[in-house]
């Protein structure tokens, strides 16, 4: 067949239709364990001589159908799905480095990330180095951090909360070059808009609760990577100590990927629509978003993305408390954490989603306090519009 386009892969993927009972849509495979057709199958399944399913912890019809349509989607050639976008990075992350290692990240990531590569990672002797915005983009800067004993670099791009734009083609060549893996959490952007393995990334990221399911019911992460990757982040870590994903959420999360190209574009078209209109109101002080000219990433954005997606982030003239009054004065947009669901959800970093950092780290990380971030929804832009408009008022 003809190479597909990403619509279309995104509804098909991969050939999902059970031989025998023809569902359109696949079964849930709901059961913890597997029957063997005989003591010499069972025994020829766990030495690999026999094809065939275990042990839902180990693997399972409905989670393999998620995990084979999310390869085809970030162009790697395995995937494993994990109970949350946060084992999914723990579980990478614990494969890659042991005790008395390092590895290279943007200080602007995901704050549930940052405290996890600076508490706990510190805990067990794997030091975060972390690089500040402005010298994510200075090649000299990367590699200077970099030893005998740096294990991978770690980056997001837009990043959490601030929109920063990394180049993957720049990391991917130093990684290259100093033979490490590059992880790239690519959660803001979705596999409709950006492909981090296509630009030279090496393991691809997801918090799949966020845009992969698109509806704000689900938690759930992917990894995606080479067949050989997958492997072993699965016996080093993913199979002994469980993060697994349920069947049920893994059938979830195929419902949702169906409408991912659909959404994609419409939170994207809101989202500039909004930046822009943003940007001329008086009462703004500065807008966050790739697709604006204006923005410091945007050639580079435009280059490995689609679109610029649907988050942003601003700050209000007037500072945390004209922004609270923001926060608390909207009616459209929901106050809450999260992001990439259908509604528009809005909050407040510094002491939300950020407040792991302290405020000299989120100095370091460029995170002002008077900033607030916008996850897009896919209502009508005029009205999203309109609550803001009466917010800022
Ligand atoms: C960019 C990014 N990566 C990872 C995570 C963690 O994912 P989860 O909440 O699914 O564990 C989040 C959560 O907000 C995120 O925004």
């Amino acid at each position: 067949m003809k190479k597909l386009a990403k619509e279309t892969e995104i509804v098909h993927g991969i050939h999902t239709v059970h031989h025998t009972s023809m569902d359109l849509v696949p079964p849930i495979h709901m059961t913890s364990t597997f029957k063997f057709k005989s003591a010499d199958h069972g025994a020829g399944i766990f030495q690999g001589t026999e094809q065939g399913y275990v042990y839902t912890r180990i693997s399972n019809p409905t989670v393999d159908l998620l995990q084979e349509k999310m390869a085809v989607l970030e162009h790697g050639q395995a995937a494993i799905a994990t109970s949350s976008g946060m084992s999914a990075i723990a579980s990478t992350a614990l494969s890659l480095a042991k005790p008395g290692d390092n590895f290279v990240a943007c200080s602007t990531i995901y704050g549930g990330t940052f405290a996890f590569f600076n508490k706990h990672l510190r805990d067990l002797s794997i030091e975060p180095r972390f690089l500040a915005p402005a010298t994510c983009y200075a090649a000299q800067e990367i590699e200077k951090r970099i030893d005998s004993k740096t294990r991978f670099l770690y980056t997001e791009t837009p990043s959490n909360p601030t929109l920063d734009i990394v180049d993957i083609e720049l990391w991917a060549a130093i990684a290259g070059k100093h033979k490490i893996p590059l992880i790239l959490d690519n959660t803001f952007a979705s596999p409709y808009l950006q492909n981090p393995l296509l630009l030279g990334a090496d393991i691809v990221i997801h918090s799949a609760t966020k845009y992969l399911s698109g509806h704000g019911d689900i938690i759930g992460g992917i990894i995606v990577s080479s067949k050989d990757m997958i492997a072993h982040i699965k016996e080093a870590y993913v199979t002994h100590y469980g993060p697994i994903m349920s069947p049920f959420n893994a059938w979830l999360f195929l419902r949702g990927i169906k409408t991912l190209a659909l959404r994609m574009e419409k939170h994207s078209d809101n989202a500039l629509k909004i930046a822009q209109w943003l940007q001329q109101h008086p009462n703004i002080k500065r807008v966050y978003y790739p697709g604006l000219a204006s923005h410091q990433g945007h050639a580079t954005a435009a280059r490995q993305m689609k679109k610029f997606g649907g988050m942003m982030a601003f700050e209000v003239k007037g500072g945390v408390e004209a922004g609270k009054k923001v926060m608390n004065t909207v009616e459209l947009c929901t106050l809450a954490v999260s992001l990439g669901d259908c509604e528009t959800l809005i909050q407040h970093p510094a002491s939300m989603t950020h407040s792991t950092y302290t405020p000299e780290e989120r100095k370091h990380a460029g995170i002002t306090d008077g900033l607030i971030r916008l996850s897009v929804g896919i209502e009508n832009a005029d009205d999203i519009i309109a609550d803001l408009n009466n917010a800022l008022a």
